[in-house]
């Protein structure tokens, strides 16, 4: 009898890849960004990447990955409304074209997080133009850009809404509970018809958004507050979306009210769900916070606390992963990691998340592909430069990369887990 052929657990072709943003790695003169944050006028550059890209990309076929999320900064490629920059556009392409020569697949984000100055002053999300606006940008990218199958529309459309409409600390800077709303559903909307306007020009495209899934866990377990909070943001962070892509509704839905309905014109329009899955959140009701609610990171299994003092919560990865496939389709982990100045915690981390991964792929769940955030040090959000998240240590000075020992592990489990 022929000896069975044991059945690889993670399949050939298994996404190893790592995930960047342009903006985080390059800047922008023209993006709403450079100006929303004035410690960046000291630094506009960040790594420089723009002009030492062929570097970067040489380190990753250092790493041996087989796929790179990245996206392209639509504001150098739109710097005035009226106005392509074909130069960006063709940087881009040779970012696309060196890939390939690589045997590296490309992934492009369309949209993470920054905008044109124009955009954001004339047509921001509450405002129906932005819809026009964004959906041209797309075709443009569609239709020049070639050699891309993998396209992620909007980088964490919630946490766009959050932050931009919700908490004000990123453009628009709106605390407007109605806005946000018009917001997400215009979001919604450039999706659905970005997913058609992409497999017009790329019949064989696979697109989604890279939601932001978190685990959710009440402050103490024995009170009823805690529990109600963590059922309502586990309800709106990470089923919402999921249902809005199954039903094409979205649902609003706050402790003791009617739920609200928002007809969204996404239903199926997704051929994989890209997730980015960082840490668990603690959440206690407290009348003196904003909406009732207080936020906290507890070390509770002793993994510790990032320097972001997010918590380290690796079981948390099987849980959204086990969520999200109530979608049926493949699972992508767009993002996953860790900002530490130490690389034992950065081996660690990686290490226990890749074997949830390892677990789900055994158990059956559909997961394609692991992207680690991120290639080398780069600009955080909030934070700055000191975060920390690369694989490769990056001097802010002399721009110098340097391998961390995190590199030579992420290349090594790579290898050994491709050969399982
Ligand atoms: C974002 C990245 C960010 C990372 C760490 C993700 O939610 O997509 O842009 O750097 O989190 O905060």
């Amino acid at each position: 009898m022929k000896e069975q052929k044991k059945k690889k657990i993670f399949p050939d072709d298994f996404q190893w890849g790592v995930a960047t943003s342009a903006f985080q790695l390059e800047g922008s003169p023209y993006a709403d960004w450079a100006t929303w944050d004035p410690a960046l006028s000291k630094n506009p550059r960040i790594t420089d990447h723009y002009t030492l890209y062929r570097e970067d990309l040489k380190l990753l076929k250092e790493l041996g990955v087989n796929a790179y999320r990245f996206s392209v900064e639509w504001s150098r490629i739109q710097p005035r409304e009226y106005n392509w920059d074909e130069e960006a556009i063709a940087h881009y392409q040779e970012i696309i074209d060196i890939l390939r020569s690589y045997h590296i697949e490309p992934m492009v984000t369309l949209h993470h997080f920054t905008h044109p100055r124009w955009f954001m002053e004339h047509h921001p999300w509450h405002r129906m133009a932005s819809i026009e606006k964004f959906l041209r940008y797309t075709e443009m990218m569609v239709s020049t850009l070639k050699g891309v199958k993998y396209w992620i529309t909007f980088n964490e459309p919630y946490v766009i809404l959050l932050g931009g409409y919700l908490e004000g600390c990123t453009p628009p800077g709106l605390r407007d509970v109605p806005r946000s709303l018009i917001a997400l559903k215009n979001i919604f909307t450039c999706h659905g018809k970005a997913y058609d306007i992409i497999h017009r020009y790329v019949p064989d495209a696979q697109v989604s958004v890279a939601h932001n899934m978190s685990v959710f866990a009440p402050w103490k377990k024995w009170n009823p507050f805690d529990r109600v909070l963590k059922k309502t943001a586990n309800y709106f962070y990470n089923h919402s979306i999921i249902h809005a892509f199954k039903t094409g509704i979205f649902i609003v839905k706050f402790p003791f009210s009617r739920p609200t309905e928002i007809e969204v014109p996404i239903k199926d329009k997704l051929d994989f769900f890209g997730i980015n899955y960082y840490t668990r959140i603690h959440l206690r009701f407290n009348p003196l916070k904003k909406m009732g609610v207080e936020l906290r990171h507890m070390d509770i299994d002793g993994h510790g606390l990032t320097n972001m003092g997010w918590e380290i919560h690796p079981r948390g990865l099987e849980k959204v992963l086990r969520y999200a496939s109530r979608l049926n389709l493949p699972l992508i982990i767009t993002e996953n990691g860790i900002a530490s100045h130490d690389t034992e915690e950065k081996v660690k981390y990686m290490k226990k998340h890749i074997d949830v991964v390892e677990k789900c792929l055994r158990d059956g769940l559909n997961v394609k592909g692991y992207y680690y955030w991120t290639l080398i040090d780069n600009y955080e959000w909030l934070q700055g430069l000191d975060a920390r998240f690369g694989l490769y240590r990056v001097d802010f000075t002399t721009l110098e990369r340097t391998p961390t020992y995190a590199a030579t592990y992420y290349a090594y489990l790579i290898q050994s887990r491709s050969d399982m």
